[in-house]
């Protein structure tokens, strides 16, 4: 590993503050509830924590509607709350990761207010993308991400571009004012101590100036046409944006100790991926390949090569997540029979039949996948609780603007976001001290509760406790290359120099452990005669062993 350089082989936690802990009973996470569970993870083992914005924020899209880049949500707490978390995370050798929001504002943002009652033309209307009506429509065909069309009326026979939900107004990355105001916001919170940002939507910032048509009938998170893979699509994952990103990381390395970035870009593979985390931009990128591929061993492997080659090719370590605050809990997709397409979201999986006990092995095993290999990598709260989606939630309950705007058939992101079980028997499962909490957790969770992990060596937990313990003391893990083994059908196994195996079997039969190998540790209870079952992976120690 390239010294210094903590972030190409660390474990990110992502806490989704809002269902994280509550500290002050009102049924909504917030910065006293994670102060109170720090030590949770620094037991856990993490390296890092990124925090979902926190920032004020009429919450339509759950505080990615940002009212205000350089506070704090009221609801959350306050700045000086903020920064003593900030000095106790460190304090505990947690480096600290924020939520930049760039691609939009909130429509309270004054700006945007500034926008709305200012009239077409003014400089005012600038700041975001407005346009005339195209006779009685909207400018152009682009769709919102959540569904329906991506413009929304305003005053003076203009209209206003959203990518994302009506309140959340695109910015105009080609004003000056704009890029202004978000370098102000990085050392506003640099200067605080702040180790880095995640970048929300990365790829979506520049947008042709033409505003062209899309023609055909896609989002950008679902398959797209050969334009994205050019760099020229309209909107998404163009070649500009780069520029922008290598201004930031200057900015970054102005710092010391050097600030971080880690790139949330849904694109068209590895290799649009790449140029984000070129040397001089941004230092990490999720990689959501590996999220959605399914639990096949050659759509795993092809994942892994790729990503390996494309991240070697400019200097980058790749950094490896199952699941996030978007998508399907890894364990329920995992669930459903596994076929060629990738799958990431609930309304993927509705109607398909589930085996929780197969989702969960897998999901152990896929664990114990993404942390062999060579990188870093992101966990999302609860997935170290091997906690399933919620896919039940009463309607009224659903709070993800995704279900409103797609006519109520996706049933939207909420599933995955629901408040943690701390311990107890019954909701709120010591989430909070109030009754209620935002999103309603459902009865049974008593023994996916923390407490209750952490008193069972054979957890998810557990599982995760030892292998971030492992990771941490085991020097072939981390940054680094890895080496195929020859193996049977269905079954992924590597090596990492010195002295370590990693055997995953996907296929449906079980299978022998490599000889003269010590079990450091398997993702499930190993079968008679030390085989390796189905859905299992096992870490070996080959010290001394022949290989
Ligand atoms: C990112 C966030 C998602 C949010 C969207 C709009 O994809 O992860 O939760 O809804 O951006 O900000």
């Amino acid at each position: 590993m390239t010294a210094g350089q903590w972030w190409r082989d660390a474990v990110v936690y992502q806490v989704y503050i809002r269902s994280f802990a509550d500290g002050d009973g009102d049924g909504l996470g917030d910065i006293a509830g994670l102060r109170s569970r720090l030590g949770y993870l620094s037991e856990l083992g993490v390296d890092a924590i990124w925090i979902t914005p926190w920032y004020p924020s009429p919450m339509h899209d759950a505080g990615y509607d940002v009212a205000d880049h350089r506070g704090i949500e009221p609801t959350y707490g306050t700045l000086t709350q903020a920064e003593a978390l900030v000095t106790e995370a460190h304090r505990r050798g947690l480096r600290l990761l924020l939520d930049l929001v760039p691609n939009h504002t909130s429509s309270a943002h004054p700006w945007f207010r500034a926008a709305w009652e200012a009239t077409p033309g003014s400089p005012e209307r600038q700041r975001y993308i407005f346009r005339p009506a195209l006779g009685d429509g909207p400018p152009n065909d682009w769709r919102s991400e959540f569904g329906g069309p991506a413009w929304s009326r305003a005053g003076g026979d203009e209209w206003y571009l959203h990518l994302f939900d009506r309140e959340q107004p695109d910015l105009n990355w080609d004003h000056a004012e704009v890029r202004a105001d978000f370098e102000r916001t990085l050392r506003f919170w640099f200067d605080r101590g702040i180790d880095g940002f995640r970048i929300d939507v990365a790829p979506a910032l520049a947008k042709d100036p033409a505003l062209s048509d899309l023609g055909g009938d896609w989002t950008s998170r679902g398959p797209r046409p050969g334009s994205a893979v050019s760099g020229d699509h309209p909107y998404w994952d163009r070649s500009e944006i780069h520029e922008l990103y290598r201004s930031w990381r200057e900015l970054a390395d102005s710092y010391d100790p050097p600030r971080v970035f880690v790139a949330e870009a849904w694109v068209d593979g590895p290799e649009r991926l790449a140029p984000y985390v070129r040397p001089d931009e941004l230092h990490l990128a999720f990689n959501f390949d590996f999220l959605a591929c399914p639990w096949l061993a050659p759509a795993l492997r092809t994942v892994i090569d790729q990503t390996l080659a494309v991240h070697g090719s400019v200097g980058a370590a790749p950094s490896w997540v199952l699941s996030n605050h978007d998508v399907a809990r890894t364990v329920s997709r995992f669930a459903r029979p596994q076929s060629d397409r990738p799958v990431r979201v609930l309304a993927e999986l509705v109607g398909i039949e589930a085996d929780a006990a197969v989702g969960e092995a897998r999901a152990r095993a896929a664990a114990l996948l993404m942390l062999a290999l060579p990188g870093g990598a992101t966990l999302y709260q609860g997935e170290e609780l091997g906690l399933p989606e919620v896919e039940d939630l009463p309607d009224h309950a659903r709070a993800d603007p995704i279900f409103e705007r797609s006519g109520r058939l996706d049933p939207g992101r909420d599933g995955c976001r629901i408040p943690l079980p701390w311990d107890g028997a019954e909701p709120p499962y010591g989430f909070s001290t109030g009754r209620v909490t935002w999103l309603p957790q459902p009865a049974g969770w008593a023994s996916r509760a923390a407490s209750a992990q952490a008193a069972d060596a054979g957890s998810v937990l557990s599982l995760y406790r030892r292998a971030l313990r492992i990771r941490r003391e085991h020097p072939a893990l981390g940054d680094g290359s890895m080496e195929w083994h020859r193996s049977d059908h269905g079954v992924l196994s590597f090596s990492r120099l010195p002295g370590f195996h990693c055997v995953v079997n996907v296929s449906g039969a079980p299978q022998p452990v490599p000889p003269g190998c010590d079990v450091l540790l398997a993702s499930g209870p190993l079968a008679a005669g030390g085989m390796i079952p189905p859905d299992t992976s096992v870490w070996l120690s080959t010290d001394g062993a022949p290989r």
